[in-house]
């Protein structure tokens, strides 16, 4: 074969690079950019405030896609800039690349404008001040269709964008929808309008008299969140401000409004301005939301306004076309004050309280009657009941003190009826007094401000702080963390459903013969007694286990359900048997706050995170599973070193079901200690002052020592 033939084969096979038509490029960057209606919302508003509008009003039809109409009062467009203000990267707000790093308007990249016109017919009217008309122009694919033509205006320019993706058929059918734009638009328009107090705005369908989103300027935020997104919510957020000025770890100021525990809603709302600019950070929404589900009861998803001011120089405004995200300089360490920032104003506020006492009386199932406050049965100082009044009420009378009050009140007539129930709180408010004032402050920096590097064997995990290593016993950090989140939690558990109802007595049985296994005297009846006394216990505390634990004992004496106690984890099921028979034994019931502190104890050493009964098999443990003939034997926790050499000795194969059973475990745990237990350990741990001597946390290097010694080598 000829050297040309070969090459005119191979040409047939290797496609051909064209340089595109500049119409397409065009098209394909404008899809990009206006991704759907409200991407073109989005920009044609962030023009209006470049403009430095005071008011924008916004008009849509058919969610968008027949019409988009946004009209202003800003400073309008020049007439000699008419001609190229639709050409692509054409802007008034940059000249070199250097001026990103300082850029404060939302745009700057010229592409907004172009992009609308060529996936939409784009009509421009607009007065600059101090002229007697305005103009009016159309664009098609960049370039004015006509002249500018003279035409009345007011201050201001007006942009309206039809036919949106009339050329691009695909992208209008999966848009066919139209409503569900229509509600992204309105919950744009709103989340502007709660930053922008200075300007109003207004949104409504085309053809409609009443707006969806309508704000006056010059109102407060507190006022505009109110007006946008209801009295409900503005009754039941808290102001929230955050900052730090220590460029090592970071610079920011914070400021906005949080939801309380009284707000439900089943999606969190979250509105960040970074620098004014309307963004998104998942980073911090998932941050912000795993406060909220560790704190709140009922793990109500959050409403979250905050804006961040950062060096303008810290931010980089241009990671997408959209603008829609940005990154920023020390961003965990950022996250991590605005997490902790929210935490300490959760706990704090005394709404959490009063949600607690009104989840309460919600779940006796009586609906209770509305009581004028001037007829309401008011509570002795001196009864239990009483108590617990003054303990969760704030001294200012505000309007939700009120709301707190009647709920006190109406818990505390229950309790009169129901003197099964009648627990004082002041005992749970004690133990978590006691929590703080047992607090190491020097453990508590570690704890709060470490990384996790990895597990160093199967109990200590490594964490660095600043330039230190320490080793973390996790068994006893998340016992201690456990009862501490009990009793954060308290009366406000989510469930864990047992997949089968588990008997109490042959649990308690259980236990008992394996705690007895070694001694041969006690009578099998004797364990039957003293499982029979147990559940017996156990069914009369039912009420209390159930509502205060959320541990459901039913009254034919079966566990259905555990507590949650961090979200994303569930004990080791095989130590239910253990845990019983400690419920059962080991809780003081008599006196209310050991009984709080016996039963969270007891929950915490359930929930601790002990290695799996299976020998990791990466490590030592390996040794383990080199034998398949005595299985129940592997069982045994506490398997005789001697025993395994024999046995392996004897029968060199591997029992690979096992050691991939075992290694899921170790897996899943080591998943569970790294993305479960230390964040939250970071969040809510308050280390006890006696971990700081008992082996719990130990220094084993300091960086700089290490840095020496490899400088050396
Ligand atoms: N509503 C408006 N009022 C005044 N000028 C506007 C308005 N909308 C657009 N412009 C002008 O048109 C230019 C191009 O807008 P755009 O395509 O969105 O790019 P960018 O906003 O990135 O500069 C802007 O730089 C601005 O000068
Ligand atoms: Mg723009």
């Amino acid at each position: 074969m000829e050297v040309s033939e070969i090459l005119e084969g191979s040409e047939k096979i290797i496609p051909k690079i064209r340089r595109l038509d500049q119409s397409v490029v065009n098209r394909i960057a404008a899809g990009e950019v206006v991704q759907r209606p409200v991407s073109a919302v989005k920009e044609l508003v962030e023009n209006s405030l470049d403009a430095g509008s005071t008011s924008i009003s916004v008009v849509v039809k058919d969610g968008g896609m027949k019409l988009i109409q946004v009209t202003d009062n800003g400073h309008g467009i020049r007439f000699d800039d008419l001609p190229i203000l639709c050409e692509r990267h054409t802007t008034s707000k940059l000249s070199t690349y250097e001026d990103l790093q300082t850029v404060k308007s939302m745009g700057f990249r010229g592409e907004a404008l172009a992009s609308m016109t060529y996936v939409g017919h784009v009509t421009v009217t607009t007065i600059t001040e101090g002229r007697l008309h305005g103009y009016r122009v159309s664009y098609r694919d960049g370039v004015m269709e006509h002249d500018p033509k003279p035409c009345a205006a007011v201050k201001g320019t007006q942009i309206t964008v039809e036919n949106l993706f009339y050329n691009m058929l695909a992208r209008k059918k999966s848009l066919q929808n139209s409503n569900d734009d229509y509600t992204k638009i309105v919950d744009l328009i709103s989340r502007f309008a709660i930053h922008n107090i200075h300007v109003s705005f207004s949104c409504r369908k085309h053809g409609a008299n009443r707006a969806d989103v309508h704000t006056i300027a010059a109102c407060t935020k507190f006022d505009s969140i109110r007006s946008v997104f209801g009295v409900s919510v503005s009754h039941d957020i808290l102001e929230i401000t955050a900052s730090d000025d220590n460029p090592d770890r970071s610079v920011f100021k914070l400021n906005g409004f949080v939801s309380n525990a009284n707000y439900i809603a089943k999606k969190t709302t979250m509105v960040l301005f970074i620098n004014d600019r309307l963004v998104e950070c998942t980073a911090l929404k998932r941050a912000i939301e795993v406060v909220y589900s560790a704190t709140l009861p009922k793990a109500s998803k959050p409403f979250i306004y905050m804006t961040i001011q950062l060096p303008h120089e810290h931010v980089d405004v241009n990671i997408h076309p959209t603008k829609r995200e940005v990154s920023f300089l020390n961003q965990e360490n950022i996250i991590s004050t605005i997490q902790n920032a929210v935490e300490t104003k959760l706990m704090n506020s005394n709404s959490i309280l009063s949600k607690e006492i009104a989840v309460n009386s919600q779940s006796s199932g009586q609906k209770t009657p509305k009581v004028p406050v001037n007829k309401m049965v008011r509570t002795d100082s001196k009864d239990p009941a009483g108590r617990l009044h003054s303990y969760w009420q704030d001294k200012h009378a505000s309007q939700d003190d009120k709301r707190s009050e009647l709920s006190c009140v109406r818990v505390a007539v229950r309790q009169r009826r129901n003197p099964k129930k009648s627990a004082d709180l002041t005992s749970l408010h004690e133990l978590l007094n006691e929590i703080d004032q047992n607090t190491h402050s020097s453990l508590l920096d570690i704890v709060k401000n470490c990384t996790y590097v990895g597990m160093a064997d199967d109990i200590f995990a490594l964490i660095q702080h600043d330039t230190r290593l320490y080793l973390v016993n996790v068994v006893n950090v998340s016992e201690e963390l456990m009862y501490q989140q009990v009793l954060r939690r308290f009366a406000h558990f989510n469930a864990i459903q047992l997949s089968d109802p588990a008997p109490i007595h042959e649990l308690i049985m259980m236990a008992l013969s394996e705690e007895n296994a070694e001694c041969e005297d006690v009578e099998s009846e004797d364990f039957n007694k003293i499982a029979e006394m147990n559940t017996e216990l156990l069914k009369q505390k039912a009420e209390l286990l159930q509502e205060y634990f959320g541990i459901d004992i039913d009254q034919k004496g079966f566990l259905l359900k555990l507590p949650v106690i961090l979200d994303q984890y569930t004990p080791n099921m095989d130590r239910v048997p253990e845990f019983m028979l400690t419920l059962g034994n080991d809780v003081e019931w008599d006196d209310e706050k050991k009984c709080f502190q016996t039963i969270s104890a007891a929950i915490g050493n359930f929930y601790a995170m002990q290695p799996p009964i299976l020998p990791n098999p990466s490590g030592d443990g390996a040794q383990f599973y080199k034998n398949t003939e005595a299985p129940d034997n592997r069982q045994n926790k506490d398997t005789d070193a001697n025993m395994i050499d024999d046995i392996s000795e004897k029968n060199g194969t591997t029992d690979q079901k096992m050691v991939s059973e075992a290694e899921t475990e170790w897996a899943q745990r080591e998943w569970t200690i790294q993305h479960v237990l230390i964040p939250s350990m970071r969040l809510f741990f308050k280390p006890p002052i006696f971990m700081a001597g008992n082996g719990t946390f130990v220094q084993v290097a300091s960086l700089e020592k290490l840095y020496k010694i490899f400088e050396r080598c």
